[in-house]
């Protein structure tokens, strides 16, 4: 009996701390404005908020998997150099610091370079450099000596980005030749402005390439191969996967209905209303004013037909009006002309998305032109049994299900009309929407979970091992 209560009681705290937690991260995230970003794959010093919020706190922290001995096993005690161009609260540089605890945890050797430092000294820089330090990272300045021997002596070096290149030449000059054979190079961006040869000239002599997804590493082998006459590497997609914290959350219904409550209260949004949202930092690449277009007619559509349906609301998280003043203000002007202030939302942008997901009823990754990357955002809604309407473009199309998972549409303005379709569609679907978010779920239980994520980074790491070592006995 005690033992039973016990239990009991140890499971509600459990409950607690984690609504507590996230909780705590939505009023903090309110002051933890991030720099911006405009263009999906963007991995310049504007970061790629879309991949970035939530990745410091998860990044923090062992990875122990439940399923057996830990696939990274075979890393302990190798020397790994991880060769960040920034340091910062982007996509990128979070990404390469998850990889550095996951091989913190299996023992590994870990030192990190940040190739472009601002001057003078940043915040974020000293905490997330505190954070690894804390976790057994060794942070190197990225010139001199020091950093080309560790560069000689790691058994593999992690390129991350396409502007890491530089550091290359800049820093190693007549070692590169040497190092190259055990370079894995890390891209998760395609814009054109990365596909100069100052940056990837050595692309081809390195030991492999990881990117996110199938489209964006074919998007690369074209680029490269028609705009600078090269070669990739052996390229390997590797899909990211979904932090345990996060699903977490999502998986408890305590936490996500007391989060749900209170972000629908502060928003003014009530229980049984139908909440879209887009998580992603404002910007047109991002295709926030397509989206409300789509919504408002959506809106006009229902009440035109006169379907019996709860109101309607969209959010906007990711505003920052200090950085996308112009288009922001196209996006409010939008909502005022069409009188749409009492069921527009805007939020600022934020690290911790989860209360947002816990609160929606459909995610809209409406992001433009080649489309996201990857877009985590896709996978972390899924988790929380969310549906996605998102555009056929770049990662999306690799996530959603089309007709199963989502319904996609195309981009540009001829997708508003197929958008408003979709919204309308769910709006008065409700079986269809919430089947469809639970084939969303599965969907990550499968193959999106950050294990996969490991399992799949493994496989890379061990080819490109086996390839450097052969590359030093031949
Ligand atoms: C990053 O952006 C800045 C200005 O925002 C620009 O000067 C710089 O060239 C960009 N770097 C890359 C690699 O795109
Ligand atoms: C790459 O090029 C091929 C043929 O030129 C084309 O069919 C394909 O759509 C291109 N892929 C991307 C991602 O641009
Ligand atoms: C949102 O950001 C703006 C500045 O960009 C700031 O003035 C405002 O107070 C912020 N709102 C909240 C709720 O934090
Ligand atoms: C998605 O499915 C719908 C039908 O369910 C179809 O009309 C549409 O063309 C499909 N879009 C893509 C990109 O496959």
């Amino acid at each position: 009996m005690a033992k039973q209560a016990n239990a009991w009681i140890m499971q509600k705290k459990k409950k607690w701390s984690l609504m507590v937690l996230a909780l705590f991260s939505l009023s903090t995230a309110m002051v933890f404005l991030m720099r911006s970003a405009f263009d999906s794959c963007n991995a310049n010093s504007s970061s790629r908020f879309e991949e970035g919020r939530d990745r410091a706190a998860e990044a923090v922290r062992v990875v122990r998997s439940n399923a057996g001995p830990n696939p990274l096993q075979f890393m302990k005690s190798k020397l790994v150099l991880l060769v960040s161009h920034e340091l910062s609260l982007s996509g990128g540089p979070l990404l390469l610091m998850e990889l550095a605890f996951l091989l913190r945890g299996v023992g590994a050797e870990v030192v990190w370079i940040t190739s472009q430092k601002p001057p003078e000294s940043d915040e974020v820089i000293y905490s997330l450099e505190n954070k690894m330090l804390d976790r057994g990272v060794q942070v190197l300045s990225a010139k001199g000596q020091k950093a080309i021997d560790i560069a000689l002596k790691a058994d593999l070096v992690v390129l991350n980005t396409a502007v890491a290149g530089k550091w290359l030449d800049a820093v190693l000059k007549d070692n590169v030749p040497r190092v190259l054979p055990k370079v894995l190079w890390w891209i998760h961006e395609m814009r054109g402005h990365y596909f100069k040869v100052e940056y990837v000239k050595h692309l081809p002599f390195v030991a492999g390439a990881m990117i996110d997804s199938h489209t964006t590493a074919e998007y690369w082998k074209n680029r490269t191969r028609e705009r600078l006459g090269i070669k990739m590497p052996k390229t390997y997609v590797v899909h990211l996967g979904n932090s345990k914290e996060l699903m977490e959350i999502a998986e408890d219904s305590v936490s996500r209905r007391v989060l749900r409550e209170h972000v629908r209260e502060s928003l003014g949004v009530r229980n049984e209303d139908l909440l879209f949202a887009i998580i992603n930092s404002v910007s047109r690449g991002k295709g926030q004013d397509l989206f409300l277009r789509a919504f408002h007619e959506s809106v006009q559509i229902i009440k035109e037909k006169k379907f019996q349906v709860p109101s309607l609301h969209a959010v906007i998280v990711g505003s920052d009006m200090d950085k996308q003043t112009k288009f922001e203000t196209e996006l409010r002007n939008f909502v005022i002309e069409k009188r749409l202030q009492d069921c527009v939302h805007f939020v600022n942008k934020t690290l911790t998305v989860a209360p947002y997901l816990a609160s929606i009823d459909v995610l809209v990754q409406n992001s433009q032109a080649r489309g996201e990357c990857f877009g985590r955002i896709t996978i972390e809604a899924m988790a929380f049994q969310l549906p996605v309407l998102g555009t056929a473009a770049g990662g999306t199309m690799e996530i959603v299900v089309n007709g199963t998972t989502g319904l996609l549409h195309p981009v540009g303005k001829e997708g508003v009309a197929s958008l408003t379709n979709n919204i309308v569609k769910l709006a008065t679907h409700v079986e269809r929407r919430l089947t469809m978010g639970k084939k969303g779920y599965e969907r990550v239980k499968e193959r999106f979970l950050e294990p996969h994520m490991v399992q799949r980074i493994a496989l890379v790491l061990r080819e490109v091992l086996q390839k450097a070592k052969s590359h030093a006995n031949s």
